[in-house]
């Protein structure tokens, strides 16, 4: 698996992850999905560099210039609910995606620390041979992508898949590594050390999706 922690290198970027941290900022959650959203076409445009590129003509009203155009075919697949705001970032730099949504949540189990990963709801156009983008903002254990992508692999087998993650755990990537394909791609916005007892990254944000739609039952 690449990985490709993009606050490596420090940018704007950074200003997005802080606001989304902020407990201040975190009460308008009209700016919390924004910044999610702005951090999914930072990540949209930076991976765009990497997927296949064919010259090719393009016709104006005054002539004809050959420009490098992308080829891959793209699914943008969602894991929800969090993954929403992560999703329209994405859509808005690759609109001619087909999309895909998927279902993961955490069922506790009687320990009050575990849990087990529940996928039930999987919409998708046919995924096999394509470039799929895979978002989910907050790679915490890495469990819920690898369920996620079991009932991937029960729809076809993507040429090449690029998960794309605002905040990831230290621990949740190398959990991922062991059971995604080799040529997978990590997007990262941060890299955070750890995780509490409850599977949340620390210093994280909290819960991305009760921050983006509000708290459920
Ligand atoms: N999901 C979240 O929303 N936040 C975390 O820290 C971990 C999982």
């Amino acid at each position: 698996m690449k990985i490709h922690n993009l606050t490596q290198q420090p940018s704007v970027l950074n200003t997005f992850i802080a606001e989304i941290r902020d407990p201040k900022i975190q009460k308008d959650s009209l700016r919390f999905r924004r910044n999610i959203e702005r951090i999914g076409e930072v990540i949209g445009y930076e991976l765009s560099k990497d997927l296949l590129y064919k010259y090719q003509e393009v016709t104006t009203p005054l002539g004809v210039k050959k420009m490098q155009l992308l080829q891959n075919e793209v699914v943008l697949c969602s894991i929800l609910r969090a993954g929403l705001p992560l999703h329209q970032g994405l859509l808005n730099y690759f609109d001619a995606a087909e999309n895909a949504f998927i279902s993961a949540y955490r069922k506790p189990l009687k320990a009050a620390d575990d849990f087990e990963i529940i996928v039930e709801y999987f919409a998708t156009p046919s995924i096999e041979n394509k470039t799929m983008l895979l978002a989910d903002p907050m790679l915490a254990t890495g469990q819920s992508l690898v369920a996620v992508y079991n009932a991937i692999k029960e729809q076809g087998i993507p040429k090449e898949i690029h998960i794309v993650a605002v905040i990831a755990a230290k621990e949740g990537i190398e959990f991922i590594k062991n059971h995604f394909p080799e040529n997978t791609h990590l997007w990262v916005a941060a890299i955070d050390d750890t995780l509490d007892k409850k599977g949340y990254i620390i210093p994280g944000i909290g819960d991305a999706g009760d921050l983006a739609f509000g708290t459920k039952l």
